[in-house]
């Protein structure tokens, strides 16, 4: 089966076909990165417009990539939450469009199953139960991914989302957007043991995450570097704050395999790309004789591959969707489209 996917919920338009959900004919993503450096972080109403204008090239392309014709296009798929509600309302529109001109199936995609889903391209054996810790610019969260269409929270940020905290900190620091690269490469060239900064726990909820004191101690920290004319050192600011996010995240979704009993454990998402985070769940799972699965730095990203995999599985749990389907700006992992 052959689902041509479509992702645009933040500042990447993206279209896909996916054979079966897990054979890739062709991914196609376009970074409006660029263009949002520019303002510091995402401008929503940019993002929009941006998305308008790529979007109809990028299904063409996908398709001739694929070496695919419409007539062989068996669904579409497209996310429908969450994210910033104008940019999602371009791609699912269009995926409207396109499934209503075609004759086809509308599939409904949640953007953070997708990324879930990006390891099922990745890993070919990799299959359900298994825990996720799923870590984007828009999304912190441990889930129970009991099936492929079947999960359940166990763990969420109560504020900002992890990668929303490193373009934030980034930005402190004078790195571009968006910031988790930059930040990511600067901490390398530090072992960091500088700077004591807060670990948020969540009174009775102790797989729950906060980021947001973090990131303002980042903030804090430069603004009075910067008013007292006062010595920071970057490198180790940007070591001791990923430190800071990675402590937070591994030793919860180590927790939550224990307490669940789940012996694979799953990273998804942007920050994902992280590389102390990842050594950091390497070492843990090693330690605890988990299985872990990483996925590789260009399925971490938005894309519409990832779309196009979990909408193959969305298709076979009958998860489709009418032309009235609407876009969410959030909306539950746990929930199945409305
Ligand atoms: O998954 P993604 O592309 O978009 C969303 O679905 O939100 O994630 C984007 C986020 C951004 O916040 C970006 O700064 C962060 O992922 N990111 C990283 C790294 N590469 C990207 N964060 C930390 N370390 C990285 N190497």
């Amino acid at each position: 089966m052959k689902i041509l996917a479509f992702e645009s919920t933040c500042d990447e338009t993206a279209a896909a076909v996916v054979e079966d959900g897990r054979r890739v004919l062709s991914d196609i993503v376009a970074s409006q990165a660029d263009m949002h450096a520019l303002y510091g972080g995402v401008v929503p109403e940019i993002a929009s417009r941006k998305h308008v204008e790529v979007i109809a090239a990028l299904a063409e392309q996908a398709l001739a990539q694929a070496d695919c014709t419409r007539a062989g296009i068996d669904a579409v798929a497209a996310s429908y939450a969450p994210g910033l509600i104008g940019a999602v309302l371009v791609g699912l529109s269009f995926a409207k469009s396109v499934a209503f001109g075609l004759g086809v199936p509308l599939i409904p995609v949640h953007h953070v199953r997708g990324h879930i889903a990006a390891n099922y391209i990745a890993f070919p054996d990799l299959e359900p139960p298994f825990l996720t810790l799923a870590i984007s610019g828009g999304n912190t969260l441990i889930v129970d991914v009991r099936d492929y269409t079947d999960m359940e929270i166990l763990g969420s940020t109560r504020d900002d989302a992890a990668g929303e905290c490193f373009d934030k900190a980034a930005r402190v620091l004078g790195l571009s957007y968006p910031g988790g690269k930059p930040i990511d490469q600067l901490a390398q060239q530090s072992q960091g043991g500088v700077y004591a900064l807060p670990h948020a726990q969540v009174d009775g909820a102790p797989l729950d995450m906060s980021f947001s004191g973090l990131k303002t101690a980042v903030v804090n920290l430069a603004h009075h570097a910067r008013q007292v004319d006062g010595e920071l050192d970057r490198a180790a600011l940007a070591r001791d704050f990923t430190q800071a996010v990675s402590d937070t995240l591994v030793p919860r979704t180590m927790e939550a395999a224990r307490r669940t009993g789940r012996r694979t454990i799953v990273a998804a998402g942007g920050v994902a790309a992280n590389s102390v985070i990842r050594s950091d769940l390497e070492r843990a799972c090693e330690e605890a004789g988990c299985r872990l699965y990483l996925p590789p730095l260009s399925l971490c990203g938005d894309n519409g591959a990832m779309i196009g995999a979990q909408g193959y599985y969305e298709y076979l749990a009958g998860n489709t969707a009418g032309m009235e389907l609407n876009a969410y700006a959030t909306r539950d992992i746990s929930q199945a489209a409305p």
